[in-house]
């Protein structure tokens, strides 16, 4: 496992933990009239640690008691493989190319070494990752899914650009925006804000993400609502 990225396992005390765990606290409040069983990480160019915060927000869920699945949806340049250490074979794109049963879909997850921890890689590269996340099989995987874990994270693809995390969008309870400081133009997070809001997204919130520490690095988060 790469212990580096999973902060919130491997340095539970840290800033950066915390700031995780109150974006924890904050889904959990943000979707208080139906139970929270399905969010998306997504944000609006790449690079602003949308896989770093899926991976550490999954770890969280876990640490306060959940059932978790970690989904991999890009199916172009995902790496949560690498963040868990697990072969990537088999992975959601493989995944959604067959039937969706409970004994099939148990073939294509992964135990990670954090226990109730699992987790759905990529999985081969796809011609058409798009048409794959807007399939039948998608929806029912979700379906499936929700019945074997209290929580399924989705890890997405930048909005901008690309078609898969609206149609994720549309799919899931909470939507989470990663912006990275410094890095993310404001311009194009409005823009990012908009295009969700158009399909009705739940946005739970924008999380303010690679902010400088004293010490010269970015180890830290904030999160918020951050409306424009
Ligand atoms: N808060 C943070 N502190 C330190 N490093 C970070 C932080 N957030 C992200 N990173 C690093 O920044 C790089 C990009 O992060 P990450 O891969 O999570 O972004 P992404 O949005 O998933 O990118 P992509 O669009 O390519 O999928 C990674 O090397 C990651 O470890
Ligand atoms: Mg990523």
């Amino acid at each position: 496992m790469n212990m580096n990225e999973l902060v919130v396992e491997s340095n539970p005390k840290s800033s950066i933990s915390e700031a995780i765990k109150t974006i924890r606290t904050n889904l959990q409040f943000s979707s208080i009239e139906k139970k929270l069983e399905t969010v998306l990480v997504t944000s609006s160019m790449p690079g602003e640690g949308k896989s770093f915060v899926s991976s550490n927000l999954a770890v969280a869920f876990v640490q306060d008691g959940k059932k978790v699945l970690l989904v991999d949806c890009d199916m172009r340049k995902g790496r949560q493989h690498k963040i868990f250490h697990v072969e990537n074979e088999r992975g959601l794109s493989t995944l959604l190319l067959g039937p969706i049963n409970v004994a099939n879909i148990k073939d294509f997850t992964q135990r990670t070494e954090i226990k109730n921890l699992d987790i759905l890689t990529m999985g081969i590269v796809p011609p058409n990752p798009s048409e794959l996340l807007n399939s039948i099989n998608m929806r029912s995987l979700i379906d499936v899914l929700k019945k074997e874990y209290d929580l399924i994270i989705f890890d997405g693809v930048p909005v901008n650009g690309l078609t898969d995390s609206v149609i994720m969008s549309k799919l899931v309870d909470e939507v989470v925006i990663v912006s990275a400081m410094k890095q993310t133009p404001l311009e194009l997070l409005a823009q990012t804000k908009k295009t969700l809001g158009t399909v009705d997204a739940n946005i739970a919130g924008v999380i303010v993400n690679k902010v400088p520490n004293k010490n010269g690095g970015y180890y830290y988060g904030n999160y918020g609502n951050y409306y424009m």
